[in-house]
């Protein structure tokens, strides 16, 4: 029996769940996150651990989503809660799988408030409201303006009339439209033309950063030198081995990954349990994958770092800036479109593919809760998304009031996407390889499809992926963890965060105590033995 008497909904097309989920990866960490980093941390050498990291963790950790997505939705089960049941048959696993709910209803708060910057800005552009040939002060000035950073509070001086504020609003409003509409009507639909457009614009303006020459004059600042910052194995400052043995390097890498696939988000696992008994999975998960790297590691790292170390020179490219992914994206691009021929047609475009990469994002995180909700409590999408929307706005607002060095959004990020993806990843991956039998898995996995794994991978997804992870997370633990809660205990914005934090997951452990009863009471909670 399934549990609830809503429609089952199916993607339509397979090139339709390749874009949503594709989608769902592509995002703001592509074209924010990963050029930093790869410049930070040794360029052309960053691409050995980045590569490690997505064959040993990246593509299994996908897999393992894929499978319990499937095997849990072609059984009724939608919802993370109901699918930790169906694979363990354990009524408890239910709870563990209400974080993989709360996880995504709370980087969602945050990115919806990121997304509302690059709607802000391509806007600005769009309209001419970004003046030509304005320098530093005033782009700083800009992003201050954009995010609140002055003080808490600042983004709400007059209220809600603001143009950040509106855009953040009209964020909103857009996803939960686009949720309100369904998986195959809303998702589906959104991400089939706005990941090709996305692709569209970032291959036109990386065409454009490619071929501006030495627009400056300035030698040792052409677009060649550019590729070789970050590209070359061997920077100036440090040896291809020295990039190498630095643990960070790896600790770096393998976090992006999770971060960039969108893994133990609870979204990619929501989204394949919306495939069909027969669909080929491998085909779809591999491809979207791919397509996630293509877009990080070949669009953005020659489009981003370079256009900045042509126009701002590498001076500008300081270990802080590279590693704060808002200082190149919204302090020196829209300088260097400032000095490019066309730069106001450039900027449109650079941040309307940063605002289409959010929505795409921003809307599988959303779609977990609403799932957990219409099918533990059997409410109906208008309601479940009534109530997610009620959450989010809130945690979004909350995010925009508390900007003072963005903290609420840094102490969100740090929880969710930096401790809990781990914990949740390798509970999935030892579920899914371990517990519920490789072969049961790989079976799960390859039905439907025409291609076969190779025979070593099992060692790779039995052995070194829970492996590699944990030693990841216990490093990472190790060297990040006690400056963060050293930060975490001073500050008042950060300790109300956190209680916004424990609120969501006492709410997702509650509704998923309903969910159980009902469960229960309609006797589905046997379904692994189907
Ligand atoms: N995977 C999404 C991103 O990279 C969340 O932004």
């Amino acid at each position: 029996m399934k549990p609830n008497k809503i429609k089952q909904e199916n993607w339509t097309t397979q090139f339709g769940v390749i874009m949503a989920v594709a989608g769902s990866a592509i995002g703001l960490g592509n074209f924010l996150r990963f050029p930093g980093l790869a410049a930070m941390y040794g360029g052309g050498a960053f691409m050995i651990p980045y590569l490690v990291a997505f064959f040993l963790l990246g593509l299994p950790a996908v897999w393992a989503e894929w499978v319990l997505g499937r095997y849990s939705g072609v059984r009724g089960h939608h919802s993370v809660p109901g699918m930790f049941i169906c694979m363990t048959g354990k009524r408890n696993m239910a709870y563990f799988g209400s974080l993989c709910v709360t996880l995504p209803t709370i980087i969602v708060s945050y990115y919806t408030f990121i997304e509302g910057w690059c709607l802000a800005y391509s806007l600005r552009y769009l309209f001419g409201w970004i003046g030509k040939g304005s320098g530093d002060e005033y782009f700083q000035k800009l992003f201050a303006e954009t995010t609140g950073l002055a003080g808490n509070g600042a983004l709400f001086q007059h209220g809600f009339l603001n143009f950040n504020v509106f855009c953040i609003a009209l964020c909103l409003l857009f996803n939960y439209f686009l949720i309100y509409r369904g998986i195959a009507k809303g998702i589906e639909w959104f991400c089939s033309w706005a990941l090709p457009a996305l692709l569209v614009c970032s291959l036109i303006i990386m065409v454009r950063v490619l071929t501006l020459g030495n627009p400056t004059g300035i030698e040792g600042q052409s677009v060649t030198d550019g590729l070789g910052y970050v590209w070359n194995p061997s920077q100036p400052n440090k040896t291809f081995w020295e990039s190498l043995a630095n643990p960070e390097t790896w600790l770096a890498s393998a976090g992006h990954v999770f971060f960039s696939l969108s893994l133990g988000f609870g979204a990619i696992c929501t989204y394949a349990s919306y495939t069909r008994r027969n669909d080929d999975i491998v085909l779809s998960s591999t491809t979207a994958a791919a397509a996630n790297g293509f877009c990080e590691a070949v669009v953005a790292a020659m489009l981003i770092v370079p256009a900045a170390y042509i126009f701002l020179g590498p001076a500008f490219l300081t270990p802080e800036n590279l590693n704060s992914s808002f200082t190149i994206g919204f302090l020196a691009l829209p300088e260097v479109f400032c000095k490019m021929p066309l730069g106001q047609i450039f900027g449109f475009l650079f941040f309307f593919l940063l605002f289409l990469a959010a929505v795409t994002s921003s809307i599988s995180l959303l779609q977990p809760q609403v799932t957990l909700l219409e099918e533990g409590l059997n409410i109906g999408r208008k309601s479940s998304l009534a109530i997610t929307a009620l959450i989010t706005a809130f945690g979004t607002f909350f995010t925009a009031y508390f900007t003072k060095q963005l903290t609420a959004l840094d102490t969100m990020d740090f929880w969710t996407a930096n401790v809990f993806v781990f914990i949740i990843s390798e509970v999935q991956i030892v579920l899914v390889y371990w517990f519920f039998n490789i072969n049961t898995s790989l079976a799960e996995l390859q039905r439907g499809s025409q291609i076969r794994l190779p025979y070593f991978f099992r060692f790779i997804l039995k052995y070194v992926s829970p492996f590699y992870l944990l030693v990841v997370f216990v490093s990472w633990l190790y060297l990040k963890f006690p400056e963060q809660i050293e930060k975490i205990s001073h500050n008042t914005a950060a300790q109300l965060t956190f209680a916004f934090l424990i609120f969501v997951t006492i709410f997702n452990l509650f509704i998923t105590s309903r969910a159980l009863a009902r469960w229960k009471k309609l006797e589905i909670l046997d379904s692994k033995k189907e």
